[in-house]
């Protein structure tokens, strides 16, 4: 049994996660600022430290935990994961985003007399920006469009340096599409398979931005978060970064059509302005994930949704 401090944990995957190392027997506890995380996301008697992982002394006293007993090592997924809402609030977004990560890096070189814990934490397919070599490899060239993927990119370069300079063993996930039951059917911020899941299921119309022809490489979240576990169990030197994706293209038209059709529902779709920064084509290329980990992202599109359309 080892126990975990997860950022973000009361959020849609911080609580798939700790659902997974629960049911393995692991100890958890949690810093959030609810901000969009729920403690009802979360099991009875999971400990929540309410608190902005930006603020040094909240990730410290989080790793340190109240019963003095400190832990093996941090899961961090705390972050605004609005692209969007990175463009409207730039500064508020990149304290949370970046400096919050440099906060769990900085408190967990020291959280332990033993030596650093290792941090196993989320970056994002946003950090390829527009660069058009599909499907993207790890080698692909960075080129951020929003502030949210240039504060992901921050997220792995100062990865590097907790590993190169302060021996924090990092692991670095660039999740691509996320989806699953407990993302906010109800935030506009939220993913837009969770908006227009929920949309079509109370028979409100749907809006896609621009032509709808823009495609997503969509991952079930119970496939992620094998990963992330995983990794914490094999900490690897040199700040590791992985995609995590399928390498399986679907457009915004598609998943709309796919959605009212298995919801049994008519589709009520209009279409809206084009969102600024919104990245065209995102397909990830998932080698390097399977050869390191054994196991892909299996879980096929529509059980996926079935699933997510159920918890609604
Ligand atoms: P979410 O909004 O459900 O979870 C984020 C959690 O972090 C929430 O519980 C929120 O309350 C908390 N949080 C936000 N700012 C905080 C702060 N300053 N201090 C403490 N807690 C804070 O989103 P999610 O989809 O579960 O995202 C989890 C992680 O995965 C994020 O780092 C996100 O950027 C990343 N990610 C998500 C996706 C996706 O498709 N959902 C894709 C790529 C990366
Ligand atoms: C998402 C994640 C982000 C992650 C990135 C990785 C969320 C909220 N965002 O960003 O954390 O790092 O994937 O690839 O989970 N759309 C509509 N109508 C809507 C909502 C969205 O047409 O009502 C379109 C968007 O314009 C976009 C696509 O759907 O083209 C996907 O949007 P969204 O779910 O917000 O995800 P990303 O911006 O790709």
């Amino acid at each position: 049994m080892a126990r975990y401090l997860v950022t973000g944990g009361c959020g849609f995957i911080g609580s798939h996660l700790i659902e997974r190392l629960l049911a393995a027997g692991d100890e958890v506890r949690v810093l959030d600022d609810l901000s969009t995380g729920k403690h009802e996301n979360l099991p009875d008697g999971v400990p929540v430290m309410v608190g902005d992982v930006a603020d040094a002394d909240a990730v410290r006293a989080a790793m340190s935990g109240e019963d003095g007993k400190g832990v093996d090592g941090c899961f961090h997924l705390a972050a605004v994961a609005s692209v969007d809402r990175s463009r409207e609030a730039w500064l508020e977004t990149h304290h949370a985003n970046l400096s919050g990560t440099i906060a769990v890096f900085d408190a967990a070189r020291r959280a332990n007399p033993a030596g650093p814990i290792p941090v196993i934490y989320a970056s994002s397919a946003a950090v390829y920006g527009d660069n058009p070599d599909m499907p993207l490899s790890e080698d692909a060239a960075t080129r951020p469009l929003s502030a949210y993927g240039a504060d992901k990119l921050g997220c792995e370069l100062h990865a590097r340096v907790a590993d190169g300079v302060h021996g924090v063993p990092t692991a670095g996930f660039r999740f691509f599409n996320v989806y699953g039951p407990r993302q906010d059917p109800k935030s506009p911020y939220s993913g837009v398979i969770s908006i227009f899941a929920g949309r079509i299921a109370r028979g409100e119309p749907i809006t896609v931005n621009g032509d709808g022809e823009q495609v997503r490489d969509f991952i079930f979240v119970k496939d992620l978060v094998r990963y992330l576990t995983a990794a914490m169990g094999h900490p690897q030197p040199g700040a590791p970064v992985y995609n995590v994706c399928t390498g399986r293209p679907t457009s915004v038209n598609r998943l709309a059509e796919v959605l009212a059709e298995l919801s049994g529902r008519p589709l009520d779709r209009r279409y809206g302005p084009a969102r600024p920064g919104d990245i065209r084509v995102s397909i990830g290329d998932p080698t390097r994930l399977v050869t390191a980990f054994g196991m892909s992202c299996d879980t096929p599109l529509e059980d996926g949704l079935r699933q997510t359309l159920a918890w609604l």
